[in-house]
């Protein structure tokens, strides 16, 4: 049976269509940042003051569109998908970070750390974090939200691809929107590294058979829900490794 398309209705459906996804961005822009700012105030308030810094460094140049103010040189050659924009929310990076049990001995790495909010917000539960970026713009930001308050968090302005990940005891990956070869590169890099090394990675685990899961969380990005891979290096195969000690699941 044949249905005609009644160009009155589909055209109610693209109105209708276009209020939901205004309301639903209308939404995230409002309600994230009231949850952020009142969980860090009760639960990190020294991390507002870096979060205030990159409030009022971000009036007016949009992290969004930071790309198109990029060196062209930066740009080329690069898969535009690898540096589509987007961040984690911050009460559920907490999460998953105290669920981690880093300590002194720890080192966090974001890689591709865009503004930096996930290493001001380790280096505020006092531990050492380091952010690796490719956007001038946002690097920029990061130096300018986190030097005066949090010393533990420090970044750097390189390719992930050709930076030196072998300090780093725990990865971050929000790898989301990254091409395929980005993502096979980056999890052979980290393969490489000592076993136990550890590494989250957003939306789908980084595809290495070095590389083992050990437990996925779920929890809000400013594209939506996600899943979050925790995965660890297994050692290579003449080398022994203690059993993996599991954090307890998040919902
Ligand atoms: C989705 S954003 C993540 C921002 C932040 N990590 C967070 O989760 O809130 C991904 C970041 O990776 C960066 N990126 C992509 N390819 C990169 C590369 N080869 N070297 C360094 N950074 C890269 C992008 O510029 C972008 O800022």
């Amino acid at each position: 049976m044949l249905f005609l398309q009644d160009p009155a209705e589909s055209k109610l459906q693209r109105l209708f269509q276009r209020v939901v996804s205004h309301l639903h961005r209308l939404t995230f822009s409002l309600t994230f940042p009231l949850y952020e700012w009142l969980y860090l105030l009760w639960s990190c308030p020294e991390m507002l003051p870096s979060l205030w810094r990159i409030l009022s460094f971000s009036w007016g140049r949009d992290p969004y569109t930071a790309i198109t103010r990029m060196p062209h040189d930066l740009r080329e050659h690069r898969h535009p998908d690898d540096l589509v924009y987007g961040e984690i929310i911050l009460p559920t990076f907490d999460r998953i970070l105290r669920s981690l049990q880093l300590g002194a001995t720890d080192r966090f790495v974001d890689l591709g750390c865009g503004r930096g909010r996930l290493v001001m917000m380790a280096a505020a539960r006092g531990i050492r974090a380091h952010g690796i970026e490719l956007v001038p713009l946002h690097l920029r930001c990061a130096k300018y939200a986190a030097s005066p308050y949090l010393p533990l968090a420090s970044f750097e302005q390189a390719d992930i691809l050709q930076a030196d990940l072998s300090q780093a005891t725990v990865f971050w990956a929000s790898g989301t929107c990254w091409s395929d070869p980005l993502r096979e590169q980056i999890a052979a890099r980290i393969a490489q590294l000592l076993p136990n090394t550890r590494v989250i990675s957003v939306s789908s685990p980084l595809p290495h058979p070095q590389l083992e899961t050990l437990c996925t969380f779920y929890g809000w990005t400013t594209w939506g829900r996600d899943a979050f891979f925790l995965q660890r290096v297994l050692p290579k195969p003449q080398e022994a490794l203690p059993p993996a000690s599991f954090p307890s699941l998040g919902t």
